[in-house]
């Protein structure tokens, strides 16, 4: 009798707070299930500004918050920063008042799921820079309240969810699965890909207790087809970090193989092209100038940070690495041979070179191997101009560069074209008809044999180097 008078009390109170904790739980996620809960983004990219629309679009009082102003001013008037969305789509939004821009981080309080997707780079020494992360989360903590679901979306090394954000939250006295929830999804968005969009690109979900992963798998079922739960967000960031190290190691691959092709006179594209009618096992990548973009070259790098201090060496993403940042060298070896081949040098050439994004379609320079080929091509004293519909100036040594118009005059009047991006405004038969050699990295000439004796390629017999190869010794 004494006992159950001494146990009752705090029985009570578990249940009292089992009680509460269900409660808050059922109100989320009835909430997010009838689509009338308040989204925020924080960092409003590549990532954040789709995603927020397609939370916009699936009924969601979406605020998307940047540090910013310039951009949020942009696209409060409706000017749209990204390629793939739309100025119309936005503006259709802000009219509905589904979809508004603030720098003011005092909105995530209406907030009752906020999402992470600010940048995640390296420092000048190659270690993650999570800053970022660490100040998106200070605001999220100064407003954090009961019952709110966050999830951090940014590439980041394992653990980063749990050693990052779970304690500045639980600094507020709040608890991490009891009184708010947590989880990673990675955002896996390839932009410029008009087939895999927001919803219809499977989104991992991994929270840090079973009715975290519920609750943030049930937000992301309202606009994406397929929700993948795991058990861990450190199984989640994992995930992600392989995706982006499968292509990062396979980009090098293929570019070693363009490398053995180059000295064995052989078609690295027909090789692949070959290769890649087996209907299993096999997947083709292709070789290029060297890895670009905020993804592919960095995030591998952000997983051998974190074994590191494992004292495990991530052997297959340093090999890698130093074959796909040898790329633009390689590349510029072969101008020099090229124009060698016509008698002339690298010193004093005039180098036209197309296409300066990372890639395809976007205006997105970070990490773009073309600047690294235009920065050494002019260390070796060429002349240099560039074109790229999508981007207007770049700055090369300290230096701005303006993208010059192609008109019909200019390529005649280049030794060489170099072509590093292969965006699809480029009518490339038209450019190679008009130029005196042209240095194809991507490819992009492929049913141009009238032009052989003109085009050189990377892993590629060339007419013009004279099918030029290096004997075994
Ligand atoms: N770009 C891609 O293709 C891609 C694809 C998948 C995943 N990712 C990952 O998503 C994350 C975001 O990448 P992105 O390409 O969208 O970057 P981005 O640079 O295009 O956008 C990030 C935005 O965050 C804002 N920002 C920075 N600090 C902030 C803060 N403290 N509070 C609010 N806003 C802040 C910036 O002003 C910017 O607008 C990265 O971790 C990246 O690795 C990117």
């Amino acid at each position: 009798m004494y006992l159950i008078f001494c146990i009752a009390p705090s029985c009570r109170r578990e249940l009292t707070l089992a009680r509460r904790q269900t409660r808050k739980l059922m109100t989320l996620e009835r909430k997010l299930n009838e689509r009338s809960a308040h989204a925020a983004v924080i960092g409003l990219g590549y990532v954040g500004l789709p995603q927020a629309l397609a939370m916009a679009q699936a009924g969601f009082r979406t605020t998307g918050l940047d540090v910013d102003g310039g951009r949020v001013a942009n696209l409060m008037a409706g000017r749209s920063h990204i390629e793939d969305v739309p100025a119309a789509q936005l503006r259709r939004f802000l009219r509905a008042r589904r979809f508004r821009a603030s720098t003011d981080f005092g909105a995530l309080t209406a907030a009752d799921v906020i999402t992470i997707c600010v940048p995640t780079p390296l420092s000048k020494t190659k270690d993650p820079d999570v800053s970022y992360i660490r100040a998106a989360t200070a605001q999220v903590a100064r407003h954090l309240r009961a019952g709110q679901l966050v999830i951090l979306e940014s590439t980041t090394y394992p653990g980063t969810t749990e050693e990052i954000i779970r304690p500045a939250l639980e600094e507020t006295g709040l608890v991490a699965g009891r009184d708010f929830f947590l989880a990673f999804s990675p955002e896996r968005i390839d932009p410029a890909n008009a087939r895999f969009t927001v919803k219809n690109t499977p989104k991992v979900v991994g929270g840090l207790t079973p009715r975290c992963s519920r609750l943030a798998a049930a937000f992301y079922r309202q606009f994406v087809d397929e929700v993948v739960p795991v058990s861990s967000p450190q199984t989640a960031e994992m995930a992600k970090l392989l995706e982006n190290t499968f292509r990062n190691i396979n980009i090098a691959l293929v570019n070693e193989l363009a490398m053995m092709c180059d000295v064995l006179g052989v078609d690295v594209y027909e090789v692949i092209a070959a290769a890649a009618t087996k209907p299993f096992g096999f997947m083709p990548f292709y070789p290029g100038p060297g890895l670009g973009g905020h993804c592919i070259p960095v995030d591998p790098e952000y997983l051998a940070w974190k074994l590191k201090a494992f004292d495990v060496k991530a052997r297959f993403i340093s090999l890698a690495a130093e074959i796909n940042t040898a790329m633009p060298q390689v590349v510029v070896s072969k101008v020099a041979e090229a124009l060698n081949a016509v008698g002339k040098s690298l010193k004093n050439a005039r180098i036209l070179v197309l296409g300066v994004a990372y890639k395809r379609d976007v205006s997105d320079l970070r990490e773009s191997p073309a600047l690294t080929v235009m920065t050494l091509l002019r260390a070796r004293g060429a002349r240099l101009a560039y074109h790229d519909p999508h981007v207007p100036r770049i700055v090369i040594n300290g230096g701005a560069l303006v993208s010059v118009k192609l008109t019909g005059r200019l390529l005649p009047s280049q030794d060489c074209v170099v072509l590093l991006t292969d965006h699809s405004a480029f009518d490339v038969p038209r450019l190679v008809a008009k130029s005196r050699i042209f240095v194809d990295t991507r490819n992009a000439t492929r049913g141009l044999e009238r032009f052989a004796d003109r085009i050189v390629k990377l892993g590629a017999p060339s007419a013009l180097l004279n099918g030029v190869r290096i004997e075994a010794a």
